[in-house]
């Protein structure tokens, strides 16, 4: 994106953007994952992410497969708001020396990264839709509905875990 020319003039153009910025956030936290994997301390919440990363290196398959449906060259643009959130994440897990808050810590960052990624395809596939591209929104809504069952299953394992420390 340029300082002196704009580059998004119509919804086709925000749509691109917006895939490049899903492209940009889906291979960080394929980058990211495994540190928060060797951080965990619950077996549950190990294979959670474990089995997350392995959907995530397939989602990144998928969005380069709508950039190719759409005819766009595969590319990513920076997105601060997820380097913030995976930043974060970091900087609060440094200083954490309780493994289940550390756990509790991790849970609470991965569901902040589902939640921008849920709402990120969320639009992504109202805006294919609404440009006739049917095909392209019934790919990204597989990715969708794994990072929802993501959250779904991180949800379940925060409260295991709140429970257990009240126990
Ligand atoms: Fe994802
Ligand atoms: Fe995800």
């Amino acid at each position: 994106m340029g300082f002196f020319t704009k580059d998004i003039h119509d919804m086709n153009d925000l749509f691109v953007a917006g895939l490049k910025d899903i492209y940009y956030v889906e291979t960080a936290i394929v980058d990211a994952l495994p540190d928060m994997i060797s951080m965990a301390t619950a077996k549950e919440l190990k294979s959670a992410l474990q089995a997350h990363l392995e959907e995530t290196k397939n989602q990144v398959r998928r969005v380069e497969q709508v950039f190719e449906m759409h005819g766009v060259r595969a590319e990513t643009v920076d997105s601060p708001a997820i380097d913030g959130i995976l930043e974060e994440a970091n900087v609060v897990a440094s200083d954490i020396d309780d493994k289940d808050v550390l756990d509790a810590a991790l849970i609470a960052a991965a569901q902040k990264v589902e939640h921008y990624e849920i709402t990120s395809y969320g639009t992504l596939i109202a805006w294919a839709k609404g440009l006739g591209r049917d095909d392209c929104a019934s790919v990204l809504t597989q990715n969708l509905d794994e990072e929802k069952a993501a959250d779904a299953k991180l949800t379940a394992l925060a409260e295991e875990g709140v429970n257990r420390m009240a126990a």
